[in-house]
């Protein structure tokens, strides 16, 4: 693999040298320096014992690859639609990924240029399943239930109301054949189902959590249906997991975006902007606010202190957002660190026709690219930050493929667990949504929530005089 394939971090402008007082001191990296050995062999450690199951996706799934690329050639063949029912971890991942690697009007295309047309349905907005079936028909559509813990509230509601409508539009044997289910081997209600059902199964191995899955068949099923190359995305992991394999932080590219991350929270910058500077990479934001805010928002550290602690991150598109937040980003408060993803090239640009010549003030555009703007334009907002002495970072795609995109998918989750590690905190839990989770099924009537429900009522009445 060539040096140009690989994705780049350039971090210059999170230094002092560069942003001046607000940046990160040489100093300030010293005295973080040993907490960084110790850091690196929680992470092998952890890998070691099978606490980081989602490290060997790249590595240890080529029967499934195989199962999952002869299920998809089949069924791409036989259904117009491929619904994904799931939520959190179960769908982010497959809408980063297709929309960073399929065409952007990939359900307008024509059949012959496309799989079955792709939709995520990632709510349980009563409008939206409604909505779905006036343009989805039912009789030619293929359901894939996804849900590692196979009790999701969301996701069964889903599952149920589209089971029962399978069943009475197509009856229910045929439904059989049209509902895959990709959950754990044995936790949860959804693998008893698939077993009774007879439903094609792919399994979420159990040291994979939700938001680290999308190198699984959570992630995998969903892109070969569409006809993306999971072999390379995968390969592309792998690459990046070579790289990611070395202990020195600066020589390691995900240990380096950690503890720049956790140098400047330690700073008080605790809000990180994901800013990709192109579309194909918008949904990526998405993908990765979920990663880090779920992995690192914590109420306690590894050793049971409260700490209340976890960097906030935000979304943004350029050159969108220039429009919108940039104007708190390069003014507002010194509290935010703000990361480009970059393309070296697009997959196609368009010329900006030399016209209007006699108005110089947009006739410069003539005769320069779109591409070339939105570079010009993602260099300028860079300028503008460190100008103002706010830090930033970014990260380069030669090109978005699926191996570039492997690699940042693979870097991201390993940074999120060095992170994890820097802040003694465990990055793979996450009890704040189990919470929620919980409630939901004690105002439900979940059997078994009963004592949740008694905790429920017994919150503060709300008073009127607050609500106006
Ligand atoms: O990362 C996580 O664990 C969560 O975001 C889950 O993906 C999400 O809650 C959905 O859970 P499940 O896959 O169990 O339905």
């Amino acid at each position: 693999m060539s040096e140009r394939k690989k994705l780049r971090l350039d971090y210059n402008n999170m230094m002092e040298e560069f942003v001046g007082e607000h940046g990160i001191r040489a100093a300030e990296l010293e005295k973080l320096a040993p907490k960084f050995p110790a850091a690196a062999k929680a992470m092998k450690d952890k890998r070691s014992k099978g606490g980081m199951d989602w490290r060997d996706l790249p590595h240890n799934q080529s029967d499934v690859v195989k199962d999952i690329l002869s299920y998809a050639a089949k069924m791409k063949e036989e259904v117009e639609y491929f619904v994904v029912l799931g939520i959190g971890g179960s769908a982010l991942g497959p809408m980063a990924v297709h929309q960073a690697l399929l065409h952007p009007f990939y359900n307008d295309l024509p059949r012959e240029k496309r799989g079955p047309k792709l939709y995520i349905v990632d709510n349980v907005d009563p409008e939206r399943l409604i909505n779905l079936f006036q343009i989805v028909d039912i009789n030619k559509a293929l359901f894939n239930v996804v849900s590692k813990s196979g009790s999701t509230s969301e996701t069964m509601s889903q599952f149920m109301i589209v089971k029962e409508m399978l069943e009475k539009a197509i009856g229910k044997e045929a439904a059989k054949e049209r509902i895959v289910a990709t959950t754990d081997h044995k936790v949860g209600n959804l693998i008893k189902i698939a077993a009774e059902e007879g439903y094609k199964t792919f399994i979420i191995p159990s040291g994979v959590g939700g938001r680290f899955s999308q190198l699984s068949p959570v992630g995998l099923l969903p892109a070969a249906i569409c006809g993306i190359d999971i072999e390379e995305l995968l390969a592309g992991a792998a690459y990046m997991d070579e790289l990611c394999n070395v202990d020195d932080v600066w020589k390691n590219p995900a240990y380096a975006y950690a503890a720049l991350n956790y140098a400047a929270l330690s700073k008080g910058a605790n809000i990180c902007v994901m800013m990709p500077y192109a579309d194909r990479l918008k949904f990526i934001s998405d993908w990765y606010v979920q990663l880090w805010a779920e992995s690192l928002g914590k109420r306690v550290d590894n050793e049971g202190n409260v700490v209340n602690i976890g960097p906030t991150p935000i979304k943004a598109l350029g050159a969108t957002d220039q429009h919108a937040q940039v104007q708190l980003f390069v003014e507002g408060p010194f509290d935010k660190l703000v990361v480009f993803i970059g393309v070296d090239e697009f997959h196609d640009d368009i010329e900006i026709p030399r016209i209007f010549a006699e108005m110089p003030n947009i006739g410069f555009l003539g005769g320069h690219s779109h591409g070339s703007l939105l570079k010009a334009e993602q260099m300028a907002t860079e300028f503008a930050l460190m100008k103002n002495g706010k830090m930033n970072m970014t990260i380069t795609l030669p090109k978005v493929t699926p191996h570039t995109l492997g690699q940042l998918l693979y870097f991201f989750e390993v940074a999120t667990g060095f992170m994890g590690e820097l802040m003694n905190i465990n990055a793979f839990d996450q009890p704040g949504v189990e919470e929620g989770k919980n409630a939901t099924y004690a105002l439900m009537g979940r059997p078994g929530y009963e004592e949740k429900k008694k905790e429920l009522d017994l919150r503060p009445a709300k008073k009127d005089e607050y609500v106006v």
